[in-house]
């Protein structure tokens, strides 16, 4: 073991997907066109303008990856490059200060080390989440891009994002709300699209769906994908079908799914996904950092029920692809990608 510090007083296999207060964060400055070189900061308190246009315009956007420890006590972060690119476009998209690859990837590093003792144990199932935030932080009332701007970079340990933990889920076809349109930034990890999916993801999982499947903002006929995840499917030949849509994010974990499916000899179709397909399919899950896959049993469109098993039934695709990527995740499996991002805790 390399680590020596003593870990936090949790029950770490207890963890939900919430947000447990760490020791610090890291914060970066973007002030007269450049970057400063960060400092950590105590706590879990930031001070801004009241007319920051990240409050009043949504110039904001951030990123999620996962920290696991592997069983020598070494921290591996999954692609944290892939955010740092998805983060540039996002900023560029909302006309906000992109930050450079190594200052985010630095920053991954500084605050991940600086709360290692937050880093939940080998084995238990749980991992350490990332969250860089990028922020405008000038004040205006004019609607109109910050000139300065603050990555902040927290951390907190987190469990199964979906209350079932691995237990497949029903999903809700939704028609009253759109999250995101095909020429808007549904395809760019902003606030914005989370604030306009919230009442359709809160509103079925009151009537007890884990979460809404969105379909195009234009037609309504194809699949887009969930509030938080991408969707996929298992053909009955064995395929594996992923939505292409100007309105979803592109997702580092599908597209770290469809590469390993590739390799597993898997033919692999990102393409338009017509809702009418949906009962075709052998298996179905959503995709993404938080579950990597969480297997999806029924999908309900208005009074239509597709099924493709019971709720306890995982698909074997899915449960193969869901392994083998945690495999690499955890350090269990090689790297053959170079996907393990190590972070020195020293
Ligand atoms: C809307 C949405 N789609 C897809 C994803 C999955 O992306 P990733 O695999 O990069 O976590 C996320 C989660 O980050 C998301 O919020």
């Amino acid at each position: 073991m390399k680590e020596t510090m003593q870990k936090a007083d949790l029950t770490w296999g207890e963890l939900p997907f919430g947000y447990v207060q760490t020791d610090c964060h890291v914060v970066y400055t973007y002030r007269d066109g450049k970057w400063d070189a960060g400092e950590v900061v105590e706590g879990d308190q930031i001070t801004l303008s009241v007319a920051s246009t990240c409050l009043h315009y949504g110039q904001e956007c951030f990123e999620g990856l996962k920290v696991y420890e592997d069983k020598d006590g070494r921290a591996l972060a999954f692609r944290p490059q892939e955010n740092a690119t998805r983060m540039a476009y996002t900023a560029r998209k909302l006309l906000m200060a992109p930050p450079p690859a190594d200052i985010f990837v630095e920053g991954v590093e500084r605050v991940v080390s600086a709360n290692r003792r937050f880093i939940p144990p080998y084995g238990s199932g749980a991992s350490l989440y990332v969250r860089p935030l990028l922020i405008g932080v000038t004040g205006t009332i004019g609607i109109k891009p910050s000139r300065d701007y603050k990555l902040v970079l927290l951390v907190t340990p987190v469990g199964p994002y979906f209350k079932t933990g691995l237990k497949p889920v029903k999903l809700w076809v939704e028609r009253e709300v759109s999250r995101a349109a095909p020429l808007g930034v549904g395809d760019a990890k902003t606030g914005g699209n989370y604030a306009a999916g919230l009442r359709a993801t809160w509103g079925a999982r009151d009537r007890g769906y884990a979460e809404v499947l969105f379909v195009d903002a234009r037609e309504g006929k194809y699949v887009d994908e969930s509030g938080s995840s991408n969707f996929f499917a298992i053909t009955r030949d064995g395929t594996y079908v992923t939505p292409k849509s100007p309105s979803i994010l592109a997702s580092i974990t599908n597209k770290s799914l469809m590469e390993m499916a590739g390799d597993m000899g898997i033919t692999v179709e990102r393409r338009p996904v017509p809702v009418t397909e949906l009962p075709s399919f052998a298996e179905a899950g959503l995709i993404g950092t938080a579950t990597i896959i969480a297997p999806v049993y029924a999908i309900q469109d208005g009074d239509t029920v597709i099924e493709y098993g019971g709720p306890d039934d995982v698909g074997p695709v899915s449960a193969k692809l869901r392994e083998s990527l945690l495999a690499v995740q955890t350090g269990d499996a090689p790297d053959k990608h170079g996907w393990m991002h190590e972070i020195k805790l020293d």
